[in-house]
């Protein structure tokens, strides 16, 4: 199955080291909340994981695929098919409706959108979203782009879910919505999810809590 394992990443941005020597393992069907100081890294390390950004150092390996030694093709594959990903600032395609961003990793991989579309109705339902289903990204708040986001990274069923404060902008029942579906997500289908949370409710949900202080691993709960 699809263990994470995270050896000797390192990271640094314009000589300034960011992350020193990380190592640790999430594994398979695991909830994992990563927490810390603004500035302490985490966006970084969670770009490292998720095959966004690459280490100066070390590997990350997801399953069978050291996705650290993937060509830019490869990676770009394995983005598509196995790893949802929800950035911090959303990353919507501005010219695109709502729907059409849902369905965007499924088409870049020429899958018909046909069988996926029940299950993005019953998404955007619950998510509070179907009034603004055909509506563009810069009319939308940002709570509920937000919430397109999520939705995006969990319509087409990836094995790891990587998410960069998917309840920064929400109000408190709308990030229980978001939680609750995680939640959901990783019990019912054993997908693997790793979310950095500023939130104390948010690190609730995880089964573990790993606290990154100024780029190294402070706590691991
Ligand atoms: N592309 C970049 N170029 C230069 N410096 C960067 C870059 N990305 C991040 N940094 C620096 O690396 C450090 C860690 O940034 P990172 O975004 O990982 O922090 P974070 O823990 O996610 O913070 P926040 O909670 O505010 O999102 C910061 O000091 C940031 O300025
Ligand atoms: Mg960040």
């Amino acid at each position: 199955m699809a263990d994470i394992i995270v050896s000797n990443v390192k990271k640094s941005f314009d000589g300034r080291e960011i992350l020193h020597s990380l190592s640790f393992t999430v594994k398979s069907g695991e909830f994992l909340s990563v927490t810390g100081e603004s500035g302490s890294g985490k966006s970084t390390l969670l770009g490292i994981m998720g095959g966004v950004m690459r280490p100066d150092e070390g590997s990350v390996r997801i399953g069978e695929t050291e996705i650290t030694a993937l060509s830019e093709k490869e990676l770009a594959k394995m983005r598509r098919t196995k790893i949802g990903y929800v950035y911090q600032f959303f990353n919507l395609i501005p010219t695109m409706t709502v729907w059409d961003n849902v369905f965007l990793p499924i088409r870049l991989d020429g899958k018909k959108t046909a069988a996926y579309e029940a299950r993005a109705e019953e998404l955007l339902s619950f998510m509070k979203l179907d009034a603004v289903k055909d509506s563009y990204p810069a009319t939308l708040s940002g709570g509920e782009q937000q919430r397109v986001a999520v939705l995006r990274a969990l319509l087409y069923s990836p094995e790891v879910i990587f998410l960069d404060e998917p309840t920064g902008n929400l109000d408190s029942e709308n990030a229980k919505n978001v939680l609750e579906l995680l939640a959901e997500l990783n019990k019912k289908y054993g997908v693997t999810i790793v979310q950095v949370t500023h939130s104390e409710i948010g690190a609730g949900y995880g089964d573990r809590v790993i606290t990154i202080k100024d780029g190294r691993i402070e706590k691991c709960l």
